[in-house]
């Protein structure tokens, strides 16, 4: 089985960072989700990765490589546009030729794996297995009806009235029939070539098509909240290491990694939290469910639940909690004045305390 990761789109809900990067390489836990979803292709078996991406491909090439180092083999597609889900099998028909291929979204992460749902996949080959996911309010999803037997009965993208709880997540495993449906296919009122479309025309010619309900942690990290919230929830696995300096002065207390080169000084660290390698860490307090990257500086800082890029650096700013601070940005306050002075990119948001 190959499979197909995307990490192209737009990413426009989770600007101001998918102004200057793919979304897709916004680190959770200190690793690109891009990283996790090679790990969990990984962990299937899988090898022969083809990653479709669009105008930001060299920063992801840059950053994957030929996969070496993840244990796997990327070729990479380029999409002109962002012309849906199942234009990028279509652009992809070289690489898949005529193999089975799991569909991964690029910017999904799934904490438990779906090794169960391979494995169910490879030993019945219906034409189509989409992964599915009780929610709350299923109207923002592509919403699975499913038969006692698993079989699938209809797919609806986005029902104002949702027939099932049952949202149809960013992983599905496709024999080649799915090329015929993508070819069958038009675009939807968006304009976009919809995977949903093209499942539900192997449903109505009567292929089999199962869904098969993943059970564990499942996020889309396409808004900030979302990242913080899969931050958070990898970093309740962390396991302590220490292989950076911490003075005499500093506590650290739970599961606290420092990596190589980081620096601790006269501060409090509560984990989960990583300090990236040659970060410096220094008369601040730092702590639950925070992950600082490379060579950041945090200085009379207070911060929790957030995530600092590589490079950024915090001076004298206490209470600094859900925030995400982009990369080589500076967040300081100066004593003995009462004005601020604010320089934010393109649709920033900053909440100060009143
Ligand atoms: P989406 O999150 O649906 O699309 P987007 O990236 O354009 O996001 P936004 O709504 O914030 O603008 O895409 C899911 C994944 O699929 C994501 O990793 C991007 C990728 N993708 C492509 O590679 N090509 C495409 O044509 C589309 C629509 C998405």
């Amino acid at each position: 089985m190959k499979a197909l990761v995307l990490a192209g789109g737009l990413g426009s809900r989770l600007r101001p960072f998918s102004h200057s990067m793919p979304k897709q390489l916004m680190p959770i836990a200190n690793k690109p989700v891009l990283a996790h979803v090679m790990e969990d292709l990984r962990d299937l078996g899988v090898r022969d990765v083809g990653v479709v991406v669009g105008d930001r491909g060299q920063e992801i090439a840059r950053a994957l490589g030929d996969g070496s180092s993840l244990g796997v083999r990327l070729t990479y597609v380029h999409q002109d546009l962002p012309r849906g889900l199942a234009h990028c099998i279509a652009i992809s028909r070289d690489f898949l030729g005529d193999d089975d291929f799991v569909m991964y979204l690029g910017d999904n992460l799934l904490t438990e794996g779906v090794k169960d749902i391979a494995d169910e996949f490879r030993a019945l080959r219906p034409a189509a297995q989409v992964v599915v996911h009780p929610v709350p309010d299923p109207r923002a999803f592509g919403v699975a009806e499913v038969g006692d037997d698993g079989r699938v009965l209809r797919l609806v993208e986005k029902p104002r009235t949702p027939r099932s709880d049952l949202a149809v997540i960013g992983v599905y495993f496709f024999t080649p029939a799915i090329h015929e449906a993508v070819a069958a296919i038009g675009p939807s009122a968006r304009g976009e070539l919809e995977v949903t479309d093209a499942i539900q025309w192997l449903v109505a010619r009567g292929d089999d098509v199962r869904a098969s309900t993943y059970h564990g942690f499942w996020k889309d990290t396409g808004k900030v909240e979302d990242v913080l919230h899969c931050n958070r929830e990898l970093l309740d696995g962390l396991k302590p290491a220490v292989a950076g300096d911490v003075d005499g002065t500093s506590e650290l207390v739970g599961a606290v990694v420092v990596e190589e080169g980081a620096r601790i000084v006269r501060s409090r660290i509560t984990g989960p939290v990583i300090v990236g390698a040659g970060s410096v860490v220094e008369d601040s307090h730092i702590g639950p469910y925070t992950a600082i990257g490379r060579d950041c500086v945090l200085a009379a800082a207070g911060m929790e639940d957030s995530i600092m890029l590589d490079g950024a650096r915090i001076h004298s700013v206490g209470g600094v909690h859900g925030s995400v601070i982009g990369r080589d940005a500076t967040v300081s306050s100066q004593a003995r004045t009462n004005r601020s002075r604010i320089v934010v990119g393109d649709h920033s948001s900053v909440v100060v305390a009143a």
